[in-house]
């Protein structure tokens, strides 16, 4: 059976994806990390060790002791949080990843997946309908990060063999673990104050317009990605979207559901990051190559939404 690694598995995407893999390769073979414990539901099914990825031994020891084949590589600081601490987001984000990278093609990993980001573009990328292969110059560290990222994983793969894969993802929007520290999180903080029946100030301005996707279109991105033929792959690093719409859409799908709701608009900081970013991504070589098409579009993923963080509402968690 493979052993497969997680890092960031208290995090947003870390803790959906863990469950999902454990389900398919069995609990005992899906060894989650993180600086935290993880919370999902059935988090102690499985192995847990805490591991922080600036460290290269810790990094060793897990993947040498499990004798790891796979490894998922999600811990990371994120944009906003890049940008009050640059000098921890390029160590998490870059040294951690290299960690991973030595530490993998020193023992024996087979394949790796790494999540890049839309950050990795800038104000001189084309911002609709960005191309897959276009300039690569972000103005944030966690999109320097992320393009130090994609060269490293090219470097590995041509240099070492090592079969990396990742995806250039959008902003996530989830219902069961909230992102931390994201210039996309108020596409999900705003789902939270509509179910509690509380106004939501949002941190950008009204017609910001950012590609977004749900959470099972991001599950199903990854897991097509990895099962995806090698000899397909054009690239190690894919661009992919879900959906694109601005702020006050969003708020207006709402409104519609959650009679009363209010949104006010107060740019912050992490408007410059969103008027960096691309509207729409061109994702046609992840279709050509891999299969992608996502399922959810705005309103089949507001109902999701509501309906997910109802049933939290209810059971008393939120
Ligand atoms: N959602 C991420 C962020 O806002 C984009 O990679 O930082």
């Amino acid at each position: 059976m493979t052993k497969i690694l997680v890092t960031g598995a208290a995090g947003q995407i870390g803790s959906e994806l863990t469950q999902v893999l454990r389900r398919e390769h069995g609990d005992e073979n899906v060894v989650a990390t993180d600086i935290k414990p993880p919370r999902f539901p059935g988090a102690e099914a499985g192995p847990w060790v805490p591991l922080d990825v600036t460290d290269r031994a810790q990094v060793e020891r897990v993947i040498q002791e499990f004798g790891i084949a796979e490894v998922y590589h999600l811990a990371a600081v994120l944009s906003a949080s890049g940008e009050r601490d640059p000098d921890r987001a390029w160590r998490v984000n870059t040294e951690g990843l290299y960690n991973v990278l030595e530490a993998a093609r020193r023992h024996g990993v087979r394949r790796i997946f790494w999540p890049s980001s839309i950050a990795v573009f800038g104000p001189k990328t084309p911002r609709v309908n960005t191309p897959q292969d276009t300039i690569l110059a972000p103005t944030t560290m966690y999109g320097i990060t992320k393009v130090v990222g994609e060269l490293l994983c090219e470097y590995y793969h041509r240099r070492y063999g090592l079969d990396v894969r990742g995806l250039r993802f959008p902003g996530i929007i989830s219902s069961a673990t909230p992102p931390g520290g994201g210039t996309t999180d108020y596409a999900v903080e705003i789902f939270y104050a509509a179910v509690r029946g509380e106004p939501y100030t949002c941190f950008v301005r009204p017609d910001t317009v950012l590609p977004m996707m749900y959470m099972p279109d991001c599950l199903k991105a990854i897991r097509l990605l990895m099962a995806a033929d090698p000899a397909r792959l054009r690239y190690r690093i894919y661009n992919v979207t879900g959906l694109s719409f601005a702020a006050e859409e969003l708020a207006r799908e709402l409104q519609r559901r959650v009679p009363g709701f209010r949104v006010e608009y107060r740019p912050d900081f992490r408007q410059d990051i969103a008027d960096s970013w691309p509207r729409t991504i061109d994702d046609s070589a992840a279709r050509e190559d891999w299969g992608w098409k996502p399922d959810y579009d705005l309103p089949r993923m507001v109902e999701a939404m509501l309906a997910a963080l109802r049933e939290r509402r209810a059971r008393g968690e939120l």
